[in-house]
């Protein structure tokens, strides 16, 4: 079956609001008639409203790069996914490595964040990627707990093996593969089977111009989460296009 594959930036912590119009005044033209993959640029909160303005009535959708689960409250320094909507948001990732590793993110709190993230209609990008089989399985198992397949209908799911995460090294496309077919297996637990026949599962870790096009090839592979290499408008236009 084919699925329209999603090609999504994770800006991480860069760009201001300044450099994030300038990215798309130059990016928008690049892509302008690519409508054979779904585009979604994620950038810091900071940057949300510009990217939005920019981006208004173009091809390329914008995300966040995570959410707090509650709807509101006294949370210093969170973002809930009703203010994500309401400036028009329509992606968020959830669990990046990052997040797990220097901020704690447990596979509890991705659950409550994908949850939310369903709850709103926002499409999230859970992000998966130990190195351990075992592990991988765990994270999918935890982070679909009691997620009905209903309403888990627009879950997508990231494959990003920790030691290609800005590194430069890359999961060749078999190995991303035999992945993305174990997290096929849990989601299919989780979900049932023709769930997860849809599902689109991202690789992320250090693509690039020159490897996108033998990974997006894969047929386990429904798109792409690309970091460092989608700063540069070419560059992620390349990638784009692979
Ligand atoms: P990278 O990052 O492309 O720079 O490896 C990917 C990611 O962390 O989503």
């Amino acid at each position: 079956m084919t699925k329209k594959k999603l090609i999504a930036a994770n800006w991480k912590m860069y760009k201001n609001p300044a450099q994030t119009r300038e990215f798309f005044r130059e990016f928008l033209p690049l892509v302008a008639d690519h409508t054979r993959d779904e585009i979604v640029v994620c950038p810091p909160y900071i940057d949300l409203c510009a990217a939005v303005e920019e981006t208004k009535g173009s091809n390329v959708g914008v995300g966040a790069q995570d959410l707090h689960w509650e709807k509101e409250g006294a949370y210093t320094g969170e973002i809930s996914r009703s203010m994500l909507l309401d400036i028009g948001c329509t992606h968020v990732i959830i669990g990046h490595s990052e997040r797990r590793q220097y901020f704690g993110e447990t596979d509890d709190v991705v659950n409550l964040k994908l949850k939310a993230a369903l709850e709103a209609g926002l499409t999230p990008i859970v992000c998966v990627g130990e190195v351990t089989e075992d592990v991988l399985r765990r994270q999918c198992l935890r982070a679909f707990h009691a997620v009905s397949s209903k309403k888990a209908g627009r879950l997508v799911v990231a494959y990003e093996p920790v030691w290609a995460i800005g590194t430069g090294k890359t999961a060749t496309p078999q190995l991303a593969s035999d992945a993305h077919i174990v997290i096929r297996g849990e989601a299919a637990k989780a979900f049932g089977q023709e769930f997860a026949d849809k599902l689109r599962i991202l690789y992320g870790g250090s693509v690039k111009p020159e490897n996108a096009k033998a990974l997006m090839s894969e047929e386990e592979i429904d798109g792409a989460l690309v970091g460092g290499a989608s700063l540069d408008p070419k560059s992620f236009a390349t990638i784009v296009k692979y």
